[in-house]
Formats: structure tokens, C-alpha cells, sequence
């Protein structure tokens, strides 16, 4: 496995791939690798020639209170995962040479990233869509792989992505999650094992959720309203919102007729949960 570290290097490699006509896959992360990220990387292995992982904490995604620098790098553990995953490529680039003196364009999607994370979270979605962009240019991927427990995240890249022209074919791959259900992330580490244990709850209300709207239960505010006292029962944990969306615009449904995502975020301690589910309502009966 090669580990570039300049956008000149990387961009003269990628180049040189697609110039043989290979096709080229990529799995963009901010390292601190986990089981959710192997799966995207297994999943890309298969469908293309050559897998470049990006491993980059990009600054402009934190907000000035937010964990950029103590968020978790543990650089040789990710590259062993990387080496036992076959990928060809880890692409690990300075702050430096990404944002360099000067930089000043940024790209921004103000409608999607408006409400649920781009509220609790100001500027986070316009630092993803800028590295993602400037990603895109320097990898050059026939094919990227995100994972769908970021979903305004992935929404927001398929959305870039068309709006750009940026010739990206997009694949969204399902949250892996631990045996007892919470979805792998990896600023879990953060959780005391206290924290841990009672970190399930925002799943087990997602779960309530789709399972009422499974039984024909179509009222968005009562869905919501039923999640919220499941994660209430639990008094170290406070939300941050719960909500029944369309899963294309992400705007909150009064009525579910059809595919439906619940999304949801959590603080428990010092650490903030992120969440979703899809789901789609039963066909109504004429
Ligand atoms: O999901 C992530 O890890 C990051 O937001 C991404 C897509 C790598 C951009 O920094």
C-alpha cells in the first residue's frame, strides 16, 4: 500500500490510472477507523481496479467548541486496517498543502444543510462539502462510498455531486452497528462505560418509531412525540432533535405516506449521538 501525503502526488497518481483505464474507488474519512469504515472499504474493494482511502480530520468541518484536537488519530492502526483491506492508496494530505495560504473558495448547500445537523452544527456542512469537492478533484474516483449513518451528509454529497456535474457515481451503505445496536462512530470511544451502556437509547427510539410507522401510524408529530419519551426515560441523555423526514429534502413530514427517515441526535456527557433509521409506510388499504 503506497501512502501519498501531497494533492500533486496523489492527483499525478490517480492520472496515471485513469489514463490505463482503470477505475478507481474511494472511501473518504477522517481516520479513527472502525468496523463501519472496513465495510465501505470491503464494499468498494469489489467494484473497482484501484482503492484510495483519504485519511484527512478536515479543520473546517469543527466548529470553534467542537473535538478537532483531541478528535482520536490513530495513524498506524488505520493504515493496518487500510494494508489488510487491500486498499492501494492511503491518501493522507497536511492541513497545509489542502488549505494552503490564499485558499478562499468554499462550497455551500443552503437548503439541505439547514436544518438538523447544519443547525447544531454551523459551517459543518460547507467545510464537508469543500473537502468532498476538493477530495473529488485530487482522488478523481470513478466511485465514492459513504455511510448512511451520516444521512443529511450523504444526502448532501449526492446532492453536490449533481448540482457539479462531478461525474462521481455515489454509493450510500447501511450503518454497521454494535450487537447491542448503537451505530459505529468514531467518536464513540469518548463514551464512559456508563455512558456506553445507555447509549442504545436513541436507536431503541428510532426503532419505536419505524415500528409504529410499520403498523400504519402515519401522524409525524406523533411519531416524534413517541420517540422523544423514550429517550426522556433516560435522564443522562438530552435531545437534540428527533425528527420525521422526507429522507430526499429532509424536511420534516406532518403526514407519512411513503419512505420515511428518522433522524435524531443526542447529547450523552460530553459526547453528542447521531442517529437514523428508514422506513416505509405501509401501502394504504382502498
Ligand atoms: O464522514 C466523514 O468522515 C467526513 O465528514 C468526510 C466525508 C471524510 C469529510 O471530511
Amino acid at each position: 500500500m503506497k501512502i501519498i501525503r501531497s494533492p500533486k502526488a496523489m492527483m499525478a497518481w490517480s492520472h496515471e490510472l485513469r489514463r490505463a483505464g482503470l477505475t478507481i474507488g474511494f472511501v473518504p474519512t477522517m481516520g479513527a477507523l472502525h468496523d463501519g469504515h472496513r465495510a465501505l472499504i470491503r464494499a468498494a474493494r469489489l467494484r473497482c481496479d484501484a482503492l484510495v482511502v483519504s485519511i484527512f480530520v478536515n479543520p473546517t468541518q469543527f466548529g470553534p467548541k467542537e473535538d478537532l484536537t483531541k478528535y482520536p488519530r490513530p495513524i498506524s492502526k488505520d493504515r493496518t486496517l487500510c494494508r489488510a483491506e487491500g486498499v492501494d492508496v492511503c491518501f493522507e494530505p497536511t492541513t497545509k498543502s489542502m488549505y494552503p495560504d490564499g485558499f478562499q473558495t468554499t462550497v455551500s448547500l443552503p437548503t439541505i444543510a439547514r436544518r438538523w445537523e447544519g443547525e447544531a452544527r454551523p459551517c459543518h456542512f460547507s467545510g464537508v462539502a469543500t473537502v468532498v469537492t476538493k477530495l473529488f478533484g485530487i482522488v478523481r474516483p470513478h466511485i465514492a462510498l459513504f455511510g448512511q449513518k451520516d444521512f443529511q451528509q450523504s444526502a448532501l454529497v449526492q446532492q453536490l455531486v449533481e448540482d457539479l456535474n462531478l461525474g462521481v457515481e455515489i454509493v450510500i451503505r447501511s450503518t454497521v452497528r454494535e450487537q447491542d445496536g448503537l451505530a459505529m462512530s468514531s467518536r464513540n470511544v469518548y463514551l464512559s462505560p456508563k455512558e456506553r451502556i445507555v447509549a442504545t437509547t436513541l436507536y431503541k427510539s428510532l426503532r419505536a418509531g419505524a415500528e409504529a410507522i410499520r403498523k400504519g401510524i402515519a401522524d409525524g408529530e406523533a411519531i416524534q412525540m413517541m420517540m422523544a419519551q423514550i429517550v426522556k426515560q433516560e435522564p443522562a441523555m438530552t435531545i437534540d432533535y428527533l425528527a420525521v423526514c422526507d429522507p430526499r429534502t429532509l424536511e420534516p413530514l406532518s403526514l407519512v405516506t411513503s419512505r420515511t427517515v428518522l433522524l435524531g441526535a443526542v447529547r450523552l456527557g460530553s459526547v453528542r449521538l447521531i442517529d437514523n433509521l428508514t422506513v416505509t409506510a405501509p401501502a394504504k388499504q382502498t
